[in-house]
């Protein structure tokens, strides 16, 4: 087999992989889920579940990337001998391009408020009314699927550039712009009329609103905004040398993620509260809310711009994992080929991407299950295929992997005492937390 790319540094693992993380499962999906299931309820939830769920999971991916060196569809029976053990991966491979499909249709979404807002720059002509906007935006036809398609088209462009090259350099520069952008916006959202209201929604929660869908909203969104069960930071950690620290990384990458939580909720929550406009607005919620906050600034629309490519940035290094972890098993044999790939990959992630791109018009009747095929797309990958994905993950960590090769891996003296709690959290706690969110969600 032929060689396989490395990270060329420490810290541009930590950030790819943090790039993988942040991105619409904190800054856009969160803020809307956590209004529609019980405010700061859903975050303590979901902070508790990153923590002792999430986390551990992360760990195993890296574990098990760093250990095996090799595809996430082979890595499994490479470790054990057995084959069939693979099919963690193959379902990985599968759900990716499944979230691909409505990810990139949100991707498009942006692209296309940057190039309006560039437009407002230049002509001056502004809106007032952003619900019409956005609706009119992702109804039409054309605008949904080319914005869905320049979005595939960019992440390819960066990962057909390969790990150092494409993936490393990319999350570099965007993942710090992204942070001083955030605080822009948060002290601007901080200083409107009324900012406070919207501070203690975020902040104090009310138990009585959560009910057993919103813990299943909480679960997948701690395996999805840590880009857990698919196997892309097993991906990712496969890429490493043999001396990286893990469960540092680990830390860095889970408390980041932690970080642009909070601060997605202090940019958008206080603003929604002094505009008087509904959290519970569901996916447009970004995309109305921001627009009326940046234009109370002067040169709102320049600031709104320079948000909306960071927006961007957090999507587009997600998206680069997630393909990654396609094209990673398709080059196996053929590391030469990477380019070639790519675009053929991008191509089927095309295709799949159109009934999710004409949910919101064209096929927006259509409605079957949870709803249009966006919907369900969501639905399936995020609280079906991630969570399954993650207990697969759980059960092959805690009791299949060689507990000296996760001790190694770990840097057994270090981290003596973490690794009995992380056996300890995988075997037992958490298969047990996914089924009883499944069994009790079947049976209501
Ligand atoms: N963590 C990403 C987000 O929150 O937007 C989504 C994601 C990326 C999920 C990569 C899974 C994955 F393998």
């Amino acid at each position: 087999m032929e060689k396989r790319s490395v990270w060329g540094s420490k810290i541009g693992f930590i950030l790819a992989s943090a790039g993988s993380a942040i991105g619409l499962g904190a800054m856009w999906k969160f803020p809307y889920v956590m209004a529609d299931n019980g405010g700061a309820a859903f975050l303590v939830l979901f902070m508790v579940f990153t923590l002792f769920i999430g986390m551990p999971l992360l760990l195993a991916e890296f574990v098990i990337g760093k250990h095996g060196k090799t595809y996430s569809t082979e890595v499994f029976g490479k470790i054990t001998g057995n084959k069939y053990y693979n099919l963690i991966g193959h379902l990985g491979n599968v759900g990716v391009f499944f979230l691909l499909s409505f990810y990139s249709v949100i991707g498009g979404w942006i692209l296309l408020y940057m190039m309006r807002t560039v437009y407002v720059i230049v002509t001056n002509q502004h809106t007032k009314n952003y619900e019409t906007l956005f609706d009119q935006l992702i109804s039409n036809p054309i605008y949904a699927v080319l914005g869905a398609a320049l979005f595939i088209f960019l992440t390819a462009i960066i990962v057909s550039r390969g790990i150092q090259d494409g993936i490393e350099k990319a999350s570099k520069i965007m993942m710090p712009m992204l942070f001083i952008a955030f605080i822009v916006i948060i002290i601007r959202s901080l200083t409107l009329p009324n900012a406070m209201d919207g501070v203690v929604y975020f902040l104090k929660p009310d138990f009585n609103a959560l009910n057993a869908e919103g813990v299943l909203f909480a679960l997948g969104q701690s395996f999805f905004s840590l880009s857990v069960g698919f196997g892309g930071m097993l991906t990712y950690a496969s890429y490493l040398d043999k001396k990286t620290d893990i469960v540092q990384s680990a830390f860095s990458v889970v408390g980041l993620n932690i970080l642009v939580t909070i601060l997605a909720g202090l940019a958008i929550f206080p603003a929604t509260a002094s505009l008087g406009i509904d959290n519970a607005q569901g996916p447009g919620l970004l995309f109305i809310v921001l627009p009326y906050v940046f234009d109370q600034l002067p040169f709102g629309s320049i600031f709104y711009l320079i948000f909306l490519s960071l927006f961007f940035f957090a999507t587009i290094t997600s998206s680069i994992s997630l393909i990654e972890i396609n094209v990673s098993n398709a080059i196996k044999y053929e590391q030469k080929k990477r380019k070639k790939y790519v675009y053929f990959i991008a191509l089927l992630l095309f295709i799949l991407c159109v009934p999710s791109a004409l949910s919101n018009g064209t096929l927006s009747q259509m409605k079957f299950l949870a709803g249009t095929f966006f919907d369900n797309m969501d639905y399936l990958v995020s609280n079906i295929m991630l969570p399954i994905g993650a207990l697969c993950y759980a059960l092959f960590a805690g009791y299949k992997l060689d507990g000296a090769i996760a001790k190694q891996e770990l840097m057994d003296n270090k981290y003596r005492g973490l690794f009995k709690i992380w056996v300890f959290l995988l075997r037992y706690v958490i298969p047990l937390v996914i089924l009883a969110v499944f069994i009790t969600l079947m049976i209501k």
